[in-house]
């Protein structure tokens, strides 16, 4: 299929646009042809990952710089989770240097245009799209939120080809954003009562390994009849880490689960003791837990509210954080969570995450409430792992 370009994509190509556009036209190109793609859509939004000067390095940050020059963005942008807490990092134990190079990053970023509030929910911070927009968002979670909780469409986009977006205003448009690649493909039945962020969580484990099992990529799931924001990001979270989900339709709960066919040949199916098994796997021997994090999707007002409820009066005896986006702890300052929070001794990491921020040997190991940073805690940081309800989480941090 030929890649078509209006003229004004055309002219960005062309360089008339500046070098900035010209370049992230190149990378979108390049990308619609690699996919097949007929021709470029315009997006509604961005959602840029790869912000933590860990992951960047001076190559990313050489790449930023050059965009930077005469770059600007045409749409709304958001960044996801940095290395540090902008204001807080010093409290977190955060080096100097480290910090010095995250805002290096931070400002080449704001000088595109970009918000730079870093977080890994942008729809709960205004940077959220309606049913069937087109979106280009990098994420996992949040891809996976979009497409399927809300009914956006975005294709699931590294780093370059977010910015690419954001400095174009367009995405070429093949995968998720074409109705033909977004049906169920297995049939997934619960038979089992799913409660909370954690077994969420453990859920979209079970569900994710199995599609990397049978290679397919988009579950149809029947017997959840309803799941909160806190349990559907925990879940995206889970299944979009462990299987490479980035959409998934479940019955009388995500906006499109009748649009398109049910699945009917390949069919598995889920019990309590499925559940039960699969959370052993997230609890390592002989944990010892020194750290305690929520907040893998960034923390809701919701759950900072229940964690202030839980924490009020007490002492944590652990290092803790909570970690969500910046919008949100000052809707905690106002409501008055914060206060009852520090006061236990707990932390805010605002802008970043147990998983991005650099807390390699820091600790031994992390109790979390989310499936997704077990992984990333054993994967990233070799943290021995247990996950818990929220409340467990609070209960292992006053011990
Ligand atoms: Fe967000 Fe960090 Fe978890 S980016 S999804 S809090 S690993």
């Amino acid at each position: 299929m030929i890649l078509k370009l209006e003229p004004e994509e055309k002219d960005m190509l062309d360089g008339k646009y500046g070098k900035a556009a010209q370049k992230s036209m190149e990378i979108l190109t390049t990308l619609g042809e690699i996919f097949d793609a007929e021709c470029m859509i315009d997006v509604l939004c961005v959602q840029i990952a790869g912000v933590s000067y860990a992951n960047l390095g001076e190559a990313g940050l050489e790449f930023l710089s050059e965009l930077a020059e005469d770059g600007k963005v045409r749409v709304l942008t958001t960044l996801n989770p940095a290395g540090m807490d902008r204001e807080n990092w010093r409290a977190l134990g955060i080096d100097e240097e480290f910090a010095k190079n995250q805002n290096r990053a931070i400002d080449a970023f704001a000088k595109m245009g970009i918000i730079t509030t870093c977080s890994c929910t942008p729809y709960l911070i205004g940077n959220v799209p309606h049913y069937g927009q087109h979106i280009a968002w990098a994420e996992s979670s949040a891809v996976c939120y979009a497409n399927s909780v809300i009914g956006a469409r975005t294709n699931r986009e590294g780093g370059p080809s977010a910015l690419a977006a954001a400095l174009t205003g367009r995405t070429p448009k093949y995968g998720y954003h074409l109705d033909k690649n977004r049906h169920g493909e297995v049939l997934v039945e619960i038979n089992a009562s799913v409660k909370g962020t954690d077994e969420f969580g453990v859920l979209g484990k079970i569900i994710g390994d199995k599609l990397v099992e049978l290679r397919k990529k988009i579950p149809y799931i029947t017997g959840i009849h309803t799941a909160t924001v806190e349990e559907l990001k925990s879940f995206c979270a889970s299944v979009a880490t462990y299987g490479g989900t980035a959409l998934f339709h479940m019955e009388g709960v995500t906006p499109e689960y009748n649009k398109y066919p049910k699945p009917s040949e390949i069919v598995f199916k889920i019990n309590n003791d499925d559940l039960d098994k699969t959370r052993v796997e997230l609890i390592d021997d002989d944990v010892e837990i020194d750290f305690v994090s929520i907040g893998c999707p960034h923390a809701t007002i919701h759950e900072i509210a229940e964690i202030a409820r839980l924490l009020k009066g007490k002492k944590v005896k652990k290092e803790f954080w909570i970690t969500t986006a910046r919008p949100t702890k000052r809707i905690a300052d106002e409501a008055g969570y914060s206060k009852i929070i520090e006061e236990a001794g707990a932390k805010f990491a605002a802008d970043t995450c147990c998983v991005v921020a650099p807390i390699k040997g820091r600790f031994k190991a992390i109790m979390v409430d989310s499936a997704k940073a077990c992984y990333y805690g054993r994967a990233k940081n070799k943290f021995k792992v247990k996950i818990g309800t929220i409340e467990n989480c609070i209960e292992e941090a006053v011990k």
